[in-house]
Protein backbone atom coordinates (compact mmCIF):
# COMPACT_ATOMS: atom_id res chain seq x y z
CA UNK A 1 0.00 0.00 0.00
CA UNK A 2 1.52 3.41 -1.08
CA UNK A 3 2.23 4.94 1.82
CA UNK A 4 4.21 8.27 0.72
CA UNK A 5 1.58 9.73 -1.12
CA UNK A 6 3.56 11.70 -4.57
CA UNK A 7 0.48 10.74 -7.82
CA UNK A 8 -3.72 12.06 -6.83
CA UNK A 9 -6.27 11.65 -8.61
CA UNK A 10 -9.63 13.10 -8.34
CA UNK A 11 -12.52 11.81 -10.32
CA UNK A 12 -15.11 13.83 -10.82
CA UNK A 13 -14.12 18.10 -11.27
CA UNK A 14 -17.11 19.89 -9.82
CA UNK A 15 -17.68 21.67 -6.93
CA UNK A 16 -15.92 19.68 -4.38
CA UNK A 17 -13.67 17.78 -6.83
CA UNK A 18 -11.96 21.14 -8.15
CA UNK A 19 -11.96 23.25 -5.01
CA UNK A 20 -10.23 20.35 -2.90
CA UNK A 21 -7.84 19.47 -5.47
CA UNK A 22 -6.84 23.18 -5.71
CA UNK A 23 -6.06 23.53 -2.01
CA UNK A 24 -4.24 20.42 -1.72
CA UNK A 25 -2.13 21.02 -5.07
CA UNK A 26 -1.29 24.52 -3.29
CA UNK A 27 0.00 23.14 0.12
CA UNK A 28 1.58 19.82 -0.80
CA UNK A 29 4.56 20.67 -3.61
CA UNK A 30 5.64 17.46 -3.41
CA UNK A 31 2.47 15.70 -4.69
CA UNK A 32 1.20 15.81 -8.23
CA UNK A 33 -2.60 16.51 -8.46
CA UNK A 34 -5.06 15.30 -11.52
CA UNK A 35 -8.59 16.10 -10.95
CA UNK A 36 -10.53 14.82 -13.95
CA UNK A 37 -13.58 14.46 -15.36
CA UNK A 38 -15.89 12.99 -18.29
CA UNK A 39 -17.21 16.11 -19.25
CA UNK A 40 -14.83 17.79 -21.89
CA UNK A 41 -16.60 21.22 -21.67
CA UNK A 42 -16.00 21.17 -17.80
CA UNK A 43 -12.50 20.29 -18.51
CA UNK A 44 -11.74 22.91 -20.67
CA UNK A 45 -13.36 25.49 -18.25
CA UNK A 46 -11.12 24.43 -15.74
CA UNK A 47 -7.78 25.16 -17.99
CA UNK A 48 -9.14 28.53 -18.70
CA UNK A 49 -9.35 31.46 -17.22
CA UNK A 50 -13.19 31.02 -16.79
CA UNK A 51 -13.45 28.94 -14.28
CA UNK A 52 -16.77 26.43 -14.32
CA UNK A 53 -17.43 27.27 -11.04
CA UNK A 54 -17.45 30.75 -9.09
CA UNK A 55 -16.31 30.30 -5.55
CA UNK A 56 -14.25 33.50 -3.74
CA UNK A 57 -10.60 33.03 -3.62
CA UNK A 58 -10.43 29.62 -6.14
CA UNK A 59 -9.58 31.59 -9.26
CA UNK A 60 -5.92 32.54 -7.84
CA UNK A 61 -5.30 29.62 -6.17
CA UNK A 62 -6.28 27.29 -9.20
CA UNK A 63 -3.96 29.38 -11.71
CA UNK A 64 -0.97 29.33 -9.15
CA UNK A 65 -1.07 25.81 -8.96
CA UNK A 66 -2.26 24.98 -12.29
CA UNK A 67 0.13 27.59 -14.31
CA UNK A 68 2.65 27.38 -11.46
CA UNK A 69 3.87 31.21 -10.05
CA UNK A 70 7.54 32.23 -9.10
CA UNK A 71 9.74 29.01 -7.41
CA UNK A 72 6.33 27.01 -7.39
CA UNK A 73 5.98 24.49 -9.55
CA UNK A 74 2.98 23.01 -11.51
CA UNK A 75 1.03 20.90 -9.17
CA UNK A 76 -2.26 20.81 -10.55
CA UNK A 77 -3.69 19.34 -13.98
CA UNK A 78 -7.06 19.31 -14.94
CA UNK A 79 -8.00 16.17 -17.58
CA UNK A 80 -10.45 14.05 -19.21
CA UNK A 81 -7.74 11.04 -19.29
CA UNK A 82 -9.35 9.33 -16.57
CA UNK A 83 -7.75 5.90 -17.15
CA UNK A 84 -3.81 7.59 -17.37
CA UNK A 85 -4.87 9.50 -14.21
CA UNK A 86 -6.00 6.50 -12.29
CA UNK A 87 -2.82 4.09 -13.76
CA UNK A 88 -0.54 6.64 -11.97
CA UNK A 89 -2.04 7.52 -9.23
CA UNK A 90 -1.61 6.42 -5.29
CA UNK A 91 -4.43 7.54 -3.90
CA UNK A 92 -7.92 8.69 -5.44
CA UNK A 93 -10.54 10.77 -4.57
CA UNK A 94 -14.15 9.91 -5.67
CA UNK A 95 -15.80 12.97 -6.20
CA UNK A 96 -18.94 12.52 -8.20
CA UNK A 97 -22.60 13.14 -7.64
CA UNK A 98 -24.81 11.17 -5.12
CA UNK A 99 -28.00 11.93 -6.32
CA UNK A 100 -31.38 10.94 -5.33
CA UNK A 101 -32.63 8.09 -7.20
CA UNK A 102 -35.65 8.96 -9.74
CA UNK A 103 -36.61 5.88 -10.37
CA UNK A 104 -37.22 2.26 -9.07
CA UNK A 105 -37.04 0.63 -5.44
CA UNK A 106 -36.32 3.50 -2.97
CA UNK A 107 -37.04 6.36 -5.63
CA UNK A 108 -37.30 9.93 -4.46
CA UNK A 109 -35.62 9.43 -1.10
CA UNK A 110 -32.92 6.65 -1.72
CA UNK A 111 -29.22 7.54 -2.68
CA UNK A 112 -28.21 7.15 -6.41
CA UNK A 113 -24.82 6.08 -6.34
CA UNK A 114 -24.10 4.44 -9.72
CA UNK A 115 -21.76 7.43 -10.48
CA UNK A 116 -19.54 6.25 -7.23
CA UNK A 117 -20.08 2.65 -8.45
CA UNK A 118 -18.92 3.63 -12.18
CA UNK A 119 -15.81 5.30 -11.19
CA UNK A 120 -14.92 2.09 -8.98
CA UNK A 121 -15.43 0.01 -11.32
CA UNK A 122 -12.86 2.15 -13.42
CA UNK A 123 -10.72 2.19 -11.25
CA UNK A 124 -10.26 -1.61 -10.71
CA UNK A 125 -10.49 -2.20 -14.33
CA UNK A 126 -7.14 0.05 -14.76
CA UNK A 127 -5.27 -0.39 -11.38
CA UNK A 128 -2.05 -2.40 -11.79
CA UNK A 129 -0.76 -1.04 -8.99
CA UNK A 130 -1.90 -0.97 -5.35
CA UNK A 131 -4.18 2.24 -4.87
CA UNK A 132 -5.77 3.95 -1.90
CA UNK A 133 -8.91 5.05 -2.88
CA UNK A 134 -11.12 7.66 -1.09
CA UNK A 135 -15.18 8.31 -0.99
CA UNK A 136 -15.64 12.04 -0.83
CA UNK A 137 -18.95 11.86 -2.77
CA UNK A 138 -21.64 11.90 0.72
CA UNK A 139 -22.45 8.29 0.12
CA UNK A 140 -24.95 6.08 2.65
CA UNK A 141 -23.58 4.00 5.56
CA UNK A 142 -22.35 0.73 3.92
CA UNK A 143 -21.50 2.10 0.80
CA UNK A 144 -17.57 1.20 1.41
CA UNK A 145 -18.35 -2.02 1.33
CA UNK A 146 -20.01 -1.91 -2.28
CA UNK A 147 -16.98 -0.30 -3.17
CA UNK A 148 -15.02 -3.40 -1.55
CA UNK A 149 -17.11 -5.82 -3.28
CA UNK A 150 -16.48 -4.18 -6.75
CA UNK A 151 -12.41 -4.52 -6.56
CA UNK A 152 -12.77 -7.79 -5.09
CA UNK A 153 -14.78 -8.94 -8.14
CA UNK A 154 -13.67 -6.84 -10.62
CA UNK A 155 -9.85 -5.75 -9.32
CA UNK A 156 -6.88 -7.70 -10.73
CA UNK A 157 -5.80 -10.56 -7.61
CA UNK A 158 -2.67 -8.88 -7.38
CA UNK A 159 -3.80 -5.53 -6.79
CA UNK A 160 -4.62 -4.20 -3.12
CA UNK A 161 -7.17 -1.62 -2.93
CA UNK A 162 -8.02 0.27 0.52
CA UNK A 163 -10.80 2.03 0.56
CA UNK A 164 -11.01 5.32 2.95
CA UNK A 165 -14.01 7.47 3.66
CA UNK A 166 -12.91 10.95 3.74
CA UNK A 167 -16.32 13.25 3.37
CA UNK A 168 -15.98 17.20 2.81
CA UNK A 169 -17.69 19.34 5.04
CA UNK A 170 -16.93 22.71 2.93
CA UNK A 171 -20.16 24.79 2.06
CA UNK A 172 -20.21 26.29 -1.53
CA UNK A 173 -19.53 30.04 -1.02
CA UNK A 174 -17.05 29.88 1.54
CA UNK A 175 -15.31 26.93 0.46
CA UNK A 176 -11.48 28.40 0.12
CA UNK A 177 -12.35 29.12 3.57
CA UNK A 178 -13.57 26.20 4.87
CA UNK A 179 -10.89 23.97 3.01
CA UNK A 180 -7.91 25.82 4.61
CA UNK A 181 -9.89 25.94 7.91
CA UNK A 182 -11.55 22.81 8.64
CA UNK A 183 -13.26 22.13 12.19
CA UNK A 184 -12.55 18.52 11.54
CA UNK A 185 -10.88 16.30 8.37
CA UNK A 186 -12.23 12.51 9.05
CA UNK A 187 -10.64 9.56 7.77
CA UNK A 188 -12.36 6.65 8.08
CA UNK A 189 -10.63 2.96 7.80
CA UNK A 190 -11.80 -0.45 8.19
CA UNK A 191 -9.28 -0.54 10.81
CA UNK A 192 -6.71 -2.98 9.06
CA UNK A 193 -2.87 -3.04 9.81
CA UNK A 194 -3.23 -2.15 5.78
CA UNK A 195 -6.35 0.63 6.06
CA UNK A 196 -4.77 2.67 9.00
CA UNK A 197 -1.67 2.38 6.75
CA UNK A 198 -3.96 3.85 4.15
CA UNK A 199 -5.27 6.35 6.72
CA UNK A 200 -2.27 7.62 7.82
CA UNK A 201 -0.94 8.30 4.43
CA UNK A 202 -3.78 10.64 3.64
CA UNK A 203 -3.86 12.19 7.15
CA UNK A 204 -0.55 12.76 5.95
CA UNK A 205 -1.54 14.85 2.89
CA UNK A 206 -4.07 17.21 5.20
CA UNK A 207 -1.17 17.31 7.82
CA UNK A 208 0.16 20.15 5.32
CA UNK A 209 -1.65 22.82 6.54
CA UNK A 210 -4.69 21.13 8.76
CA UNK A 211 -3.34 20.50 12.38
CA UNK A 212 -3.13 16.91 13.45
CA UNK A 213 -5.55 17.22 16.31
CA UNK A 214 -7.85 18.18 13.65
CA UNK A 215 -7.21 14.79 11.54
CA UNK A 216 -9.70 12.53 12.93
CA UNK A 217 -9.32 9.07 12.27
CA UNK A 218 -12.40 6.78 13.02
CA UNK A 219 -14.26 3.66 11.65
CA UNK A 220 -15.15 4.07 8.22
CA UNK A 221 -19.22 3.42 8.98
CA UNK A 222 -18.98 6.23 11.60
CA UNK A 223 -17.34 8.65 8.80
CA UNK A 224 -19.89 7.91 6.55
CA UNK A 225 -22.81 8.40 9.20
CA UNK A 226 -20.92 11.90 10.28
CA UNK A 227 -21.42 13.13 6.74
CA UNK A 228 -25.03 12.25 6.61
CA UNK A 229 -25.36 13.70 10.11
CA UNK A 230 -24.00 16.67 10.20
CA UNK A 231 -25.96 17.95 7.01
CA UNK A 232 -29.17 16.75 8.40
CA UNK A 233 -28.43 18.48 12.12
CA UNK A 234 -27.82 21.49 9.73
CA UNK A 235 -30.62 21.36 7.83
CA UNK A 236 -32.97 20.30 10.77
CA UNK A 237 -31.99 23.41 12.71
CA UNK A 238 -32.75 25.69 9.44
CA UNK A 239 -36.06 23.73 9.49
CA UNK A 240 -36.63 24.49 12.75
CA UNK A 241 -36.26 28.27 12.78
CA UNK A 242 -38.78 28.08 9.46
CA UNK A 243 -41.37 26.39 11.43
CA UNK A 244 -40.59 29.37 14.56
CA UNK A 245 -40.52 32.23 11.35
CA UNK A 246 -44.41 31.00 10.28
CA UNK A 247 -45.55 31.51 13.79
CA UNK A 248 -43.67 35.08 13.96
CA UNK A 249 -45.56 35.47 10.98
CA UNK A 250 -48.88 35.38 12.67
CA UNK A 251 -48.45 36.30 15.93
CA UNK A 252 -46.07 39.39 15.76
CA UNK A 253 -42.94 37.95 16.90
CA UNK A 254 -39.72 38.90 14.84
CA UNK A 255 -37.88 35.80 13.50
CA UNK A 256 -34.54 37.57 14.11
CA UNK A 257 -34.75 38.84 17.48
CA UNK A 258 -36.24 35.15 18.47
CA UNK A 259 -33.56 33.72 16.50
CA UNK A 260 -30.74 36.69 18.18
CA UNK A 261 -32.12 35.88 21.72
CA UNK A 262 -32.19 32.06 21.46
CA UNK A 263 -28.73 31.61 19.65
CA UNK A 264 -27.02 33.41 22.25
CA UNK A 265 -27.74 30.55 24.41
CA UNK A 266 -23.98 28.85 24.26
CA UNK A 267 -25.46 25.40 24.42
CA UNK A 268 -27.26 25.99 21.00
CA UNK A 269 -25.04 28.78 19.44
CA UNK A 270 -25.82 31.49 17.10
CA UNK A 271 -25.01 29.79 13.74
CA UNK A 272 -27.25 28.06 11.40
CA UNK A 273 -30.49 30.31 12.59
CA UNK A 274 -31.62 32.66 10.01
CA UNK A 275 -34.85 32.33 8.61
CA UNK A 276 -35.44 32.22 5.15
CA UNK A 277 -37.22 30.99 2.19
CA UNK A 278 -35.93 27.30 2.54
CA UNK A 279 -32.69 25.89 2.15
CA UNK A 280 -31.50 24.91 -1.06
CA UNK A 281 -28.39 23.67 -2.84
CA UNK A 282 -27.00 20.48 -3.65
CA UNK A 283 -26.90 18.78 -0.54
CA UNK A 284 -29.19 19.36 2.24
CA UNK A 285 -32.49 17.69 0.96
CA UNK A 286 -30.81 14.79 -0.74
CA UNK A 287 -28.85 13.76 2.42
CA UNK A 288 -31.87 14.11 4.43
CA UNK A 289 -33.48 11.95 2.02
CA UNK A 290 -30.81 9.64 2.31
CA UNK A 291 -30.82 9.52 6.30
CA UNK A 292 -35.00 8.97 6.22
CA UNK A 293 -34.36 5.83 3.39
CA UNK A 294 -32.13 4.37 5.53
CA UNK A 295 -34.28 4.50 8.63
CA UNK A 296 -37.30 3.43 6.64
CA UNK A 297 -34.79 0.12 5.34
CA UNK A 298 -33.88 -0.50 9.13
CA UNK A 299 -37.64 -0.40 9.85
CA UNK A 300 -36.90 2.82 12.11
CA UNK A 301 -40.68 4.08 10.99
CA UNK A 302 -40.24 6.73 13.94
CA UNK A 303 -36.85 8.00 12.87
CA UNK A 304 -37.29 8.28 9.16
CA UNK A 305 -41.07 10.59 9.92
CA UNK A 306 -38.70 12.43 12.29
CA UNK A 307 -36.38 13.46 9.91
CA UNK A 308 -38.67 13.42 6.87
CA UNK A 309 -40.55 16.56 8.61
CA UNK A 310 -37.13 18.50 8.14
CA UNK A 311 -37.54 18.05 4.37
CA UNK A 312 -41.23 18.62 4.66
CA UNK A 313 -41.02 21.80 6.44
CA UNK A 314 -39.09 23.19 3.78
CA UNK A 315 -41.47 22.84 1.12
CA UNK A 316 -44.51 23.97 3.25
CA UNK A 317 -42.93 27.79 3.48
CA UNK A 318 -42.28 27.77 -0.25
CA UNK A 319 -45.92 27.36 -1.29
CA UNK A 320 -46.79 30.10 1.76
CA UNK A 321 -45.16 32.69 -0.43
CA UNK A 322 -46.49 32.14 -3.75
CA UNK A 323 -49.81 33.02 -2.47
CA UNK A 324 -50.56 36.24 -4.49
CA UNK A 325 -52.30 36.89 -7.23
CA UNK A 326 -49.83 37.66 -10.15
CA UNK A 327 -51.76 36.57 -13.42
CA UNK A 328 -50.38 38.93 -15.92
CA UNK A 329 -48.09 41.04 -13.71
CA UNK A 330 -44.23 41.45 -13.92
CA UNK A 331 -42.24 40.19 -10.58
CA UNK A 332 -38.83 40.57 -10.33
CA UNK A 333 -36.74 38.38 -9.08
CA UNK A 334 -33.87 39.20 -7.24
CA UNK A 335 -31.53 36.42 -6.68
CA UNK A 336 -31.51 32.92 -8.16
CA UNK A 337 -28.35 31.13 -6.50
CA UNK A 338 -29.31 28.88 -3.80
CA UNK A 339 -27.16 31.11 -1.34
CA UNK A 340 -24.96 34.12 -1.74
CA UNK A 341 -21.45 33.85 -3.17
CA UNK A 342 -22.35 30.61 -5.88
CA UNK A 343 -23.32 30.78 -9.00
CA UNK A 344 -25.05 27.38 -8.01
CA UNK A 345 -28.90 26.77 -8.36
CA UNK A 346 -29.18 23.23 -7.82
CA UNK A 347 -32.30 22.80 -5.68
CA UNK A 348 -32.84 26.66 -4.96
CA UNK A 349 -35.89 27.42 -2.99
CA UNK A 350 -35.87 30.22 -6.28
CA UNK A 351 -37.06 27.68 -8.64
CA UNK A 352 -40.07 26.11 -7.07
CA UNK A 353 -41.31 29.36 -6.42
CA UNK A 354 -40.85 30.86 -9.46
CA UNK A 355 -42.94 27.41 -10.72
CA UNK A 356 -45.82 28.32 -9.45
CA UNK A 357 -45.65 32.52 -10.83
CA UNK A 358 -45.08 30.78 -14.44
CA UNK A 359 -48.59 28.42 -13.57
CA UNK A 360 -50.06 31.87 -12.92
CA UNK A 361 -48.64 33.35 -16.24
CA UNK A 362 -46.72 36.11 -14.30
CA UNK A 363 -43.70 37.69 -15.81
CA UNK A 364 -40.82 36.99 -14.33
CA UNK A 365 -37.50 39.21 -14.67
CA UNK A 366 -34.14 37.69 -12.83
CA UNK A 367 -31.44 38.79 -11.75
CA UNK A 368 -28.62 37.11 -10.17
CA UNK A 369 -24.95 38.47 -10.00
CA UNK A 370 -23.62 35.10 -10.72
CA UNK A 371 -25.74 32.74 -12.77
CA UNK A 372 -25.48 33.54 -16.64
CA UNK A 373 -28.55 34.78 -19.00
CA UNK A 374 -28.07 30.96 -20.92
CA UNK A 375 -28.15 29.40 -17.18
CA UNK A 376 -31.26 30.68 -16.62
CA UNK A 377 -32.63 29.98 -19.60
CA UNK A 378 -31.46 26.48 -20.20
CA UNK A 379 -32.02 25.51 -16.73
CA UNK A 380 -35.64 26.98 -16.07
CA UNK A 381 -36.60 25.82 -19.81
CA UNK A 382 -35.22 22.23 -18.87
CA UNK A 383 -37.92 22.45 -15.53
CA UNK A 384 -41.07 24.76 -16.84
CA UNK A 385 -40.96 24.25 -20.44
CA UNK A 386 -38.76 26.09 -22.94
CA UNK A 387 -42.16 27.83 -24.71
CA UNK A 388 -43.40 28.90 -21.04
CA UNK A 389 -39.39 30.51 -20.35
CA UNK A 390 -39.26 31.95 -23.96
CA UNK A 391 -42.36 33.99 -23.07
CA UNK A 392 -42.54 34.56 -19.76
CA UNK A 393 -38.93 34.57 -17.82
CA UNK A 394 -36.64 37.90 -18.90
CA UNK A 395 -33.14 37.30 -17.09
CA UNK A 396 -31.97 40.95 -17.00
CA UNK A 397 -28.27 42.18 -16.42
CA UNK A 398 -29.11 44.39 -13.23
CA UNK A 399 -31.86 44.72 -10.84
CA UNK A 400 -33.27 47.85 -11.87
CA UNK A 401 -33.42 46.22 -15.63
CA UNK A 402 -35.37 43.54 -13.76
CA UNK A 403 -37.84 45.91 -11.27
CA UNK A 404 -38.35 48.30 -14.19
CA UNK A 405 -42.08 48.00 -14.34
CA UNK A 406 -42.21 45.23 -11.92
CA UNK A 407 -45.48 45.38 -9.30
CA UNK A 408 -43.71 42.76 -7.18
CA UNK A 409 -39.76 42.27 -6.11
CA UNK A 410 -38.96 38.80 -4.30
CA UNK A 411 -35.54 38.67 -2.92
CA UNK A 412 -34.50 35.22 -3.02
CA UNK A 413 -30.60 35.14 -2.16
CA UNK A 414 -29.12 37.23 0.28
CA UNK A 415 -26.81 38.62 -2.28
CA UNK A 416 -24.48 41.27 -0.44
CA UNK A 417 -25.91 44.30 -2.76
CA UNK A 418 -29.36 43.49 -2.43
CA UNK A 419 -29.07 44.93 1.08
CA UNK A 420 -29.91 47.90 2.87
CA UNK A 421 -27.53 48.41 5.74
CA UNK A 422 -25.67 51.48 4.11
CA UNK A 423 -29.25 52.99 3.12
CA UNK A 424 -28.96 56.23 5.20
CA UNK A 425 -28.88 59.18 3.50
CA UNK A 426 -28.57 62.45 5.70
CA UNK A 427 -32.16 64.94 6.18
CA UNK A 428 -31.32 67.31 3.34
CA UNK A 429 -31.45 63.91 0.99
CA UNK A 430 -35.15 62.64 2.51
CA UNK A 431 -35.58 59.42 0.92
CA UNK A 432 -39.19 59.89 1.37
CA UNK A 433 -39.03 62.70 -1.68
CA UNK A 434 -36.25 61.24 -3.46
CA UNK A 435 -37.42 60.37 -7.22
CA UNK A 436 -34.99 59.56 -10.41
CA UNK A 437 -35.45 62.74 -11.95
CA UNK A 438 -34.07 64.73 -8.78
CA UNK A 439 -30.88 62.62 -8.54
CA UNK A 440 -28.41 63.71 -11.12
CA UNK A 441 -24.19 62.96 -11.23
CA UNK A 442 -22.06 64.89 -14.01
CA UNK A 443 -24.04 63.52 -17.08
CA UNK A 444 -21.94 60.64 -18.68
CA UNK A 445 -23.74 58.94 -21.51
CA UNK A 446 -23.87 55.27 -20.81
CA UNK A 447 -21.97 53.86 -23.97
CA UNK A 448 -23.72 50.38 -22.79
CA UNK A 449 -27.21 50.98 -23.00
CA UNK A 450 -28.08 48.44 -25.92
CA UNK A 451 -25.36 45.71 -25.15
CA UNK A 452 -26.56 45.78 -21.31
CA UNK A 453 -30.03 45.30 -22.52
CA UNK A 454 -30.74 48.31 -20.75
CA UNK A 455 -33.75 50.79 -22.20
CA UNK A 456 -32.52 53.47 -23.65
CA UNK A 457 -35.31 55.24 -21.26
CA UNK A 458 -33.06 54.20 -18.43
CA UNK A 459 -29.89 55.41 -20.01
CA UNK A 460 -31.22 58.71 -20.13
CA UNK A 461 -31.75 57.91 -16.17
CA UNK A 462 -29.52 60.14 -14.92
CA UNK A 463 -28.25 58.63 -11.55
CA UNK A 464 -25.44 57.52 -8.86
CA UNK A 465 -24.96 54.48 -10.60
CA UNK A 466 -22.33 52.82 -12.78
CA UNK A 467 -22.35 50.60 -15.31
CA UNK A 468 -23.46 48.04 -13.86
CA UNK A 469 -26.55 49.77 -12.53
CA UNK A 470 -25.20 49.13 -9.26
CA UNK A 471 -24.57 52.18 -6.54
CA UNK A 472 -20.53 52.60 -6.55
CA UNK A 473 -17.98 54.37 -3.93
CA UNK A 474 -17.38 57.66 -5.14
CA UNK A 475 -20.55 58.99 -6.71
CA UNK A 476 -22.47 60.68 -4.41
CA UNK A 477 -26.13 62.06 -5.73
CA UNK A 478 -26.59 65.89 -5.71
CA UNK A 479 -29.91 67.36 -4.84
CA UNK A 480 -30.34 69.87 -8.04
CA UNK A 481 -32.77 71.78 -5.89
CA UNK A 482 -30.46 72.54 -2.98
CA UNK A 483 -26.96 71.47 -3.08
CA UNK A 484 -25.38 72.78 0.19
CA UNK A 485 -21.99 71.48 0.03
CA UNK A 486 -21.60 70.27 3.50
CA UNK A 487 -24.15 68.02 3.11
CA UNK A 488 -22.74 66.82 -0.63
CA UNK A 489 -19.51 66.10 1.38
CA UNK A 490 -22.01 64.40 4.17
CA UNK A 491 -23.38 62.45 1.48
CA UNK A 492 -20.18 61.76 -0.26
CA UNK A 493 -18.43 60.82 2.95
CA UNK A 494 -21.29 58.23 3.35
CA UNK A 495 -21.26 56.91 -0.62
CA UNK A 496 -17.39 56.30 0.33
CA UNK A 497 -17.44 54.16 3.10
CA UNK A 498 -19.61 52.07 0.84
CA UNK A 499 -17.09 49.34 0.31
CA UNK A 500 -19.15 46.48 -1.75
CA UNK A 501 -21.48 47.41 -3.71
CA UNK A 502 -25.53 48.18 -2.51
CA UNK A 503 -28.69 48.63 -4.71
CA UNK A 504 -30.06 51.99 -4.71
CA UNK A 505 -33.43 51.19 -3.36
CA UNK A 506 -34.55 54.77 -3.64
CA UNK A 507 -34.19 54.14 -7.38
CA UNK A 508 -36.13 51.06 -7.31
CA UNK A 509 -39.12 52.64 -6.44
CA UNK A 510 -39.09 54.86 -9.24
CA UNK A 511 -39.03 52.31 -11.32
CA UNK A 512 -42.09 49.93 -10.60
CA UNK A 513 -45.18 49.97 -10.68
CA UNK A 514 -47.71 50.82 -7.87
CA UNK A 515 -48.50 49.63 -5.73
CA UNK A 516 -44.58 48.15 -4.48
CA UNK A 517 -44.82 45.08 -2.80
CA UNK A 518 -41.04 43.69 -1.36
CA UNK A 519 -41.30 39.94 -0.60
CA UNK A 520 -38.04 39.35 1.53
CA UNK A 521 -37.33 35.60 1.56
CA UNK A 522 -34.03 36.46 3.17
CA UNK A 523 -34.41 39.62 5.67
CA UNK A 524 -31.55 40.89 3.91
CA UNK A 525 -33.41 44.52 3.95
CA UNK A 526 -34.53 47.17 6.38
CA UNK A 527 -38.49 46.66 6.21
CA UNK A 528 -38.50 50.28 7.89
CA UNK A 529 -36.26 51.39 5.69
CA UNK A 530 -37.99 50.41 2.60
CA UNK A 531 -41.31 51.55 4.10
CA UNK A 532 -40.08 55.29 3.97
CA UNK A 533 -39.62 54.92 0.08
CA UNK A 534 -43.42 54.10 -0.26
CA UNK A 535 -42.54 50.50 -0.70
CA UNK A 536 -45.07 47.66 1.14
CA UNK A 537 -42.66 44.99 2.49
CA UNK A 538 -43.25 41.59 3.82
CA UNK A 539 -40.68 39.57 5.20
CA UNK A 540 -39.85 36.07 6.45
CA UNK A 541 -40.68 36.02 10.20
CA UNK A 542 -41.98 38.58 10.38
CA UNK A 543 -46.00 40.09 10.56
CA UNK A 544 -46.82 41.41 7.34
CA UNK A 545 -48.76 45.10 7.00
CA UNK A 546 -51.67 46.82 4.96
CA UNK A 547 -52.78 44.84 1.82
CA UNK A 548 -50.42 41.94 2.49
CA UNK A 549 -51.89 41.07 5.63
CA UNK A 550 -54.46 37.95 4.33
P1 LIG B 1 -20.71 18.16 -9.23
O1 LIG B 1 -21.89 17.77 -10.03
O2 LIG B 1 -20.35 19.60 -9.15
O3 LIG B 1 -19.43 17.38 -9.78
C1 LIG B 1 -19.42 16.02 -10.07
C2 LIG B 1 -18.61 15.80 -11.35
O4 LIG B 1 -18.36 14.42 -11.51
C3 LIG B 1 -19.32 16.26 -12.62
O5 LIG B 1 -18.52 17.22 -13.29
C4 LIG B 1 -19.44 14.97 -13.46
O6 LIG B 1 -19.27 15.20 -14.85
C5 LIG B 1 -18.32 14.13 -12.90
N1 LIG B 1 -18.46 12.68 -13.06
C6 LIG B 1 -19.54 11.92 -12.79
N2 LIG B 1 -19.23 10.61 -13.02
C7 LIG B 1 -17.94 10.56 -13.43
C8 LIG B 1 -17.06 9.51 -13.80
N3 LIG B 1 -17.44 8.23 -13.77
N4 LIG B 1 -15.81 9.82 -14.18
C9 LIG B 1 -15.40 11.12 -14.20
N5 LIG B 1 -16.20 12.16 -13.85
C10 LIG B 1 -17.45 11.88 -13.46
O7 LIG B 1 -20.90 17.56 -7.77
P2 LIG B 1 -20.39 18.16 -6.38
O8 LIG B 1 -21.28 19.27 -5.97
O9 LIG B 1 -18.93 18.39 -6.47
O10 LIG B 1 -20.69 16.94 -5.39
C11 LIG B 1 -19.91 15.77 -5.40
C12 LIG B 1 -20.17 15.00 -4.11
O11 LIG B 1 -19.70 15.77 -3.00
C13 LIG B 1 -21.62 14.68 -3.83
O12 LIG B 1 -21.71 13.42 -3.22
C14 LIG B 1 -22.03 15.75 -2.84
O13 LIG B 1 -23.08 15.31 -2.00
C15 LIG B 1 -20.76 15.93 -2.05
N6 LIG B 1 -20.58 17.27 -1.44
C16 LIG B 1 -20.91 18.38 -2.14
C17 LIG B 1 -20.70 19.63 -1.57
C18 LIG B 1 -21.08 20.90 -2.30
O14 LIG B 1 -21.01 21.95 -1.68
N7 LIG B 1 -21.45 20.87 -3.56
C19 LIG B 1 -20.12 19.73 -0.30
C20 LIG B 1 -19.77 18.56 0.37
C21 LIG B 1 -20.00 17.33 -0.21
C1 LIG C 1 -23.93 22.46 3.26
C2 LIG C 1 -23.15 22.33 4.57
O1 LIG C 1 -23.13 23.59 5.24
C3 LIG C 1 -21.73 21.87 4.31
O2 LIG C 1 -21.05 21.67 5.53
C4 LIG C 1 -21.78 20.56 3.53
O3 LIG C 1 -20.48 20.12 3.21
C5 LIG C 1 -22.57 20.77 2.25
O4 LIG C 1 -23.89 21.23 2.57
C6 LIG C 1 -22.74 19.53 1.45
O5 LIG C 1 -22.63 18.43 1.95
O6 LIG C 1 -23.03 19.71 0.27
P1 LIG C 1 -24.11 24.28 1.34
O7 LIG C 1 -25.32 23.52 0.94
O8 LIG C 1 -23.12 24.60 0.30
O9 LIG C 1 -23.31 23.47 2.48
O10 LIG C 1 -24.53 25.65 1.98
P2 LIG C 1 -25.09 26.11 3.42
O11 LIG C 1 -24.37 27.31 3.82
O12 LIG C 1 -25.14 25.00 4.38
O13 LIG C 1 -26.57 26.55 3.03
C7 LIG C 1 -27.54 25.60 2.60
C8 LIG C 1 -28.90 26.30 2.49
O14 LIG C 1 -29.37 26.67 3.77
C9 LIG C 1 -28.83 27.59 1.67
O15 LIG C 1 -29.97 27.68 0.84
C10 LIG C 1 -28.84 28.67 2.73
O16 LIG C 1 -29.33 29.88 2.27
C11 LIG C 1 -29.73 28.03 3.77
N1 LIG C 1 -29.52 28.58 5.14
C12 LIG C 1 -28.31 28.44 5.74
C13 LIG C 1 -30.57 29.19 5.78
O17 LIG C 1 -31.67 29.30 5.25
N2 LIG C 1 -30.36 29.68 7.03
C14 LIG C 1 -29.17 29.57 7.68
O18 LIG C 1 -29.06 30.05 8.82
C15 LIG C 1 -28.12 28.95 7.00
Amino acid sequence: MPTNIENICCIGAGYVGGPTCAIIASKDLDISVTVVDLSQPRIDEWNSSRLPIYEPGLQDIVEAARDGSGLNPVTLHFSTDVKGAIHRADLIFISVITPTKTVGVGAGQAADIKYVEAAAREIAEVATSDKIVVEKSTVPCGTAEILRDIFDAVGDPQVRFEVLSNPEFLAEGTAIADLLSPDRVLVGSEGTPSALEAASALADVYSSWVPRERIITLNIWSSELAKLSANCMLAQRISSINSLSAICEATGADIQEVSHSVGLDKRIGPNFLKASIGFGGSCFKKDVLKLVYMAETLHLPEVAAYWKAVVDIKNGKRTALAGTTVDGKRIAILGLAYKKNTGDTRESPAIDFMGSMLAEKATLAIYDPKVSYNKIIHELGELFGHEAVARYVKPCENAYSACRGASTVVIMTEWDEFKTDRLTLPPALDLGDLTASRLTTPTVKRADSVSSGIPSSQSEDRSSCDDDGLLSPGTPPTNTNSPAPELINQAQALFDSYGPKRLDWARISTLMRRPRLVFDGRNVVDASKLRSLGFLVQSIGKKSEGVLRR
